[in-house]
């Protein structure tokens, strides 16, 4: 006893001599294994500067949470009283002690946060610093260069990282770091990569065209038909006929915006939107009907370069919803990265960039459509709870965020396995689709009736599924419980039956008609139908606000709570086949194809104006 005594007094006397505070102990904060598709291509040039996203906690996200469904849950008395920028801020920004204890971690490596690229509520801290600094704050990190095989994509990451224990539970993560998310090429953020399921089989009037070595659009044999006779081409007049829209007229075109996301240097292309308005809705053409284009982060808008999910996003939202104003946010991320150049290399995490400076403004749009996403398990968790949280913020403050739910069923054929280097069969969810404050959308295709779309006209099936990331919120628990039930032993396992369960709604998703470098071409996917959606919302907003109504905001619990089988056409029939499996049948109710199922204007209308 007596020496144990004594060696504790000489190190504690032995410590009070240094004149520094001991540095703190380190420790390991993420661990990742490489994920499959990618190989270690070799070390870091010296030098080399890496970007890093400090995330730190946040202040009250719980207490946000129960803000939003005060917000959005229509039995709550205070429905449709949205939250400030402000207020938002207020549960985002963290703690002095938080704030202090990074900025002392900053300063021990001497390095110098970039003020500049500071989020409003100040939860996220950026620095530039150079590669051997950025390993000695993160214990050592091995950064290293690492190349994707499949599309030659190279970035600087490392497969684990530590912090000190001074800021571990200040600090949710440090990004890019293990972020191996595909966001560059491969298939995501978006699908426009293999825009066409992987074995996509083109039919008989079909040409496969691959523009850009990374897109493949089917070039339509003539020009749009009137209506939706044929269920070759979905024209935009078709959809508007089939969910009703076609004879509202909009009321206040200045009460609110739409916002359309756009990543990956998807560009749309004005000339292209003339042509297409030409034909789908020339009085928009003869009101002179614009889009607006904000850069955000460095995104260019290169006219010589239409991109495909871009002119999708652009023309579809005009189409339906002429004239309410709408933004395409084109989104810097990817500069051309040449690992020999001691130059910041791009953080390459997409959303974040784009929510930030939504959270960041006043002025925000009703309704943000985005079509893009990952394999949930792609992301890192850490990662996909910090985007899915603002997600929540911009929700609080009254946007319907919505999403594809993808277009690879429940995973992509012969892919399906874990990356956590167990190589566990099962199903691969997509993110941000399974973020619970995400209004996820599935396709159809065909009319009479409307069916989940499949190889037979669409050529691919619609993402659904269950995340592995997000528990099922309350909301949910009648309609995937009813599902599930229904459902019984069926790929048991594959799945997380407790996980946020998606997708919500459906619309068309296949053979959209639109115009791409002076060509009509049809384009599939469910980057089709987010969009459709996104503009119903916003009409419905409109006719809202012609009666002094509140926009329509995170519309889940309205679907979940509510009678939505009065409202929307229900999809039974079809499935999310996927995995080599035939995936999730469609249902009669919520099912994770189709969701609650496909819109029926007119009695939504009456239901939000009623
Ligand atoms: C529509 O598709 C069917 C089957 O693929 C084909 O026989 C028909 O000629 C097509 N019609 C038009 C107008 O392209
Ligand atoms: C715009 O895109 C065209 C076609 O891809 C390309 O040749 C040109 O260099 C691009 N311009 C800029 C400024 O990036």
């Amino acid at each position: 006893m007596r020496f144990t005594t004594f060696t504790a007094l000489a190190i504690v006397l032995a410590s009070m001599a240094v004149a520094a505070p001991a540095p703190s102990a380190m420790r390991v904060k993420e661990s990742v294994t490489m994920p499959s598709g990618w190989v270690r291509r070799g070390p870091v040039a010296a030098g080399t500067e890496i970007p890093l996203s400090i995330a730190l906690k946040q202040r009250a996200f719980a207490d946000l949470e129960s803000e939003i469904l005060a917000v959005s849950d229509p039995k709550s008395p205070r429905y449709g009283k949205f939250l400030s920028r402000e207020q938002v801020s207020s549960y985002l920004t963290p703690s002095a002690e938080s704030a202090a204890a990074v900025r002392r971690w900053l300063e021990e490596h001497s390095v110098k946060e970039d003020l500049s690229r500071r989020s409003f509520a100040g939860d996220w801290v950026r620095a530039t610093v150079p590669v051997e600094r950025a390993s000695a704050m993160l214990g050592g990190a091995e950064f290293a260069e690492f190349l994707n095989e499949r599309t030659g994509e190279v970035v600087v990451r490392a497969l684990e990282y530590s912090v000190p224990e001074s800021v571990f539970d200040h600090v949710d993560l440090v990004g890019p770091t293990t972020y191996f998310g595909k966001p560059l090429a491969h298939r995501a953020p978006s699908r426009i990569a293999e825009w066409l399921p992987v074995g996509y089989k083109p039919h008989a009037d079909e040409t496969v065209v691959h523009a850009d070595n990374r897109l493949a659009v089917n070039v339509a044999a003539a020009v749009p038909p009137p209506a939706c006779t044929t269920t070759n081409q979905t024209t935009l007049t078709c959809i508007r006929q089939l969910y009703g829209t076609i004879d509202y007229k909009v009321q206040k075109p200045n009460s609110q915006f739409i916002g359309i996301s756009g990543f990956l240097e998807e560009y749309p292309n004005d000339k292209d939107f003339n042509q297409f308005l030409s034909t789908e809705r020339p009085d928009a053409l003869a009101a002179n009907y614009k889009y607006r284009l904000t850069q955000i982060d460095g995104g260019g808008n290169n006219q010589s370069k239409p991109g495909v999910e871009a002119n999708l996003d652009v023309q579809t939202v005009a189409a339906i919803s002429f004239n309410i104003p709408s933004t395409y946010y084109s989104n810097g991320g990817r500069p051309p990265f040449n690992p020999d150049q001691a130059t910041p290399t791009n953080t390459n995490e997409p959303y974040t960039t784009e929510f930030e400076y939504l959270l960041s403004q006043q002025t925000i749009p009703s309704v943000v459509s985005t079509s893009y996403g990952d394999d949930e398990q792609t992301v890192p968790r850490d990662y996909a709870v910090r985007v899915c949280g603002e997600i929540a913020g911009l929700a609080a403050r009254g946007v319907s965020m919505v999403f594809s739910s993808g277009d690879n069923g429940v995973g992509s054929d012969g892919n399906c396995v874990s990356n956590d280097g167990k190589k566990t069969r099962k199903f691969l969810p997509a993110f941000p689709a399974s973020c619970p404050y995400s209004i996820t959308v599935g396709g159809t295709e065909a009319y009479a009736p409307e069916v989940a779309v499949s190889s037979k006209i669409g050529g691919f099936f619609a993402g659904g599924g269950f995340s592995e990331y997000f528990a099922r919120p309350a909301y949910q628990d009648n309609a995937v419980k009813g599902y599930l039930k229904t459902l019984g032993k069926k790929h048991a396992g594959l799945f997380n039956p407790n996980g946020r369960a998606y997708p919500d709604i459906a619309a068309q998703a296949s053979r959209y008609l639109i115009v791409v470098g002076g060509r009509y071409v049809r384009v599939g996917g469910t980057s089709a139908s987010g969009p459709t959606i996104a503009s119903i919302i916003a009409l419905l907003n409109d006719a809202r606000a012609a009666v002094g109504r509140p926009n329509l905001g995170w519309i889940n619990p309205l679907l979940y709570y509510g009678q939505p089988e009065q409202v929307l056409t229900d999809i039974t029939s079809g499935s999310s086949a996927g995995c080599d499996t035939d995936g999730f049948p469609a249902a009669k109710g919520w099912d994770p194809v189709t969701g609650f199922g496909t819109p029926n204007f007119k009695k939504l209308l009456a239901a939000a104006t009623a």
